[in-house]
């Protein structure tokens, strides 16, 4: 099984970048850009990471940003990422980036696409891993605040092909970024919202309503509403499910619990991503190994998860049958 997951060519759909940013690297650049940071060890980074919900697990993650200062920095960060992706044969990834929690505290939005720009153009070149990059909104900040981004995007439009949502979900649900999702569709923006993790299904339709999403990210409580559901198989809108994120957030209390292989054998395009690895515990094979030790999986589903992943991809059309 290992062996399978491993040779499986992966796309990987659902990827913070921030959320990559292992301990050691952490520190590395804390010491090199002279931030304090209250860890003493990569160690004691890692037995802090202990969330109750989505909202603990945030407020560690956009302090651990915080070390991020230059474009070299935003560089390592992704080539790290793209160096795992090539060993666990992760072959296209869609990364999110979420500028605000950058340009909030003073990094200029070119500083972060740059750096991580640059560790993309070198993936294709020297993994043959392609790539695309999509925008994320904080969904705790306002309307005005994503509307400023999005202009700010604008200077990048060849290299952003999508904007999402994410954040804080309770309290901030999909419609109060309607306008702003207009805006990103009038543009030419594929557009997906995280939505359904924490929230109530009601939050996936919306997503579907009022932003036209793509995709949907987690989505996973759609089993709460029935006819959603019927929906979700009908249109084979795509949810990228995050395994080990919804047991270290508390979203099903373990891995037993999930609902991912009842989705997949449903027939909805469920995928298999990673969310924030750093922070819990694994990168794409894990995701892959923790379902198929739990449910006993056979290939075949395996590989499902992966043509889902392709046909969900915004790859172009002619280039997803290279992958399949
Ligand atoms: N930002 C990073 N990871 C996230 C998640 N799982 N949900 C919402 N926002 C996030
Ligand atoms: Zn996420």
């Amino acid at each position: 099984m290992r062996e399978f997951i491993q040779g499986l060519p992966k796309v990987e759909l659902h990827l913070h970048i921030e959320g990559t940013l292992e301990p050691e690297l952490m520190f590395e650049l804390a010491q090199r850009n002279q931030v304090k940071i209250p860890f003493s060890s990569p160690e004691q980074v890692r037995s802090a990471y202990q969330f109750s919900n989505l909202q603990s697990f945030l407020d560690i993650y956009y302090q651990g940003a915080n070390v991020l200062l230059y474009q070299q920095d935003f560089f390592d960060l992704t080539w790290h990422y793209l160096l795992q992706c090539h060993r666990e044969n992760v072959r296209h990834c869609e990364i999110f980036f979420d500028p605000q929690t950058h340009t909030q505290r003073g990094i200029a939005f070119e500083t972060v696409i740059n750096g991580i720009i640059q560790a993309l153009e070198k993936g294709r070149q020297e993994l043959g891993i392609t790539s695309h990059l999509i925008l994320c909104f904080l969904r705790h900040l306002d309307e005005h605040s994503a509307l400023q981004t999005l202009d700010q995007a604008l200077a990048y439009r060849e290299l952003i092909i999508g904007v999402g949502l994410d954040s804080s979900e309770q309290g901030n649900p999909p419609q109060k970024f309607a306008r702003v999702f207009a805006k990103a569709e009038r543009l030419g923006f594929k557009r997906v919202a995280h939505a359904g993790e924490e929230g109530p299904a009601q939050n996936i339709r919306t997503a579907i309503e009022s932003l036209h999403v793509n995709r949907v990210d987690h989505g996973v409580r759609c089993v709460e509403d029935s006819a959603l559901v019927a929906q979700l198989i009908e249109s084979q809108m795509p949810l990228t499910v995050c395994p080990l994120s919804n047991i270290k957030l508390k979203v099903f209390s373990n891995m037993r619990e999930h609902n991912i292989v009842e989705l997949l054998d449903k027939g909805m395009c469920v995928t298999i991503n990673s969310d924030d690895p750093a922070y819990f515990g694994g990168y794409m094979n894990q995701n892959f190994h923790a379902i198929a030790d739990v449910f006993a999986l056979t290939h075949q589903q395996l590989a499902k998860f992966s043509i889902n992943a392709i046909n969900a991809s915004f790859i172009h059309e002619d280039d997803k049958q290279k992958l399949r």
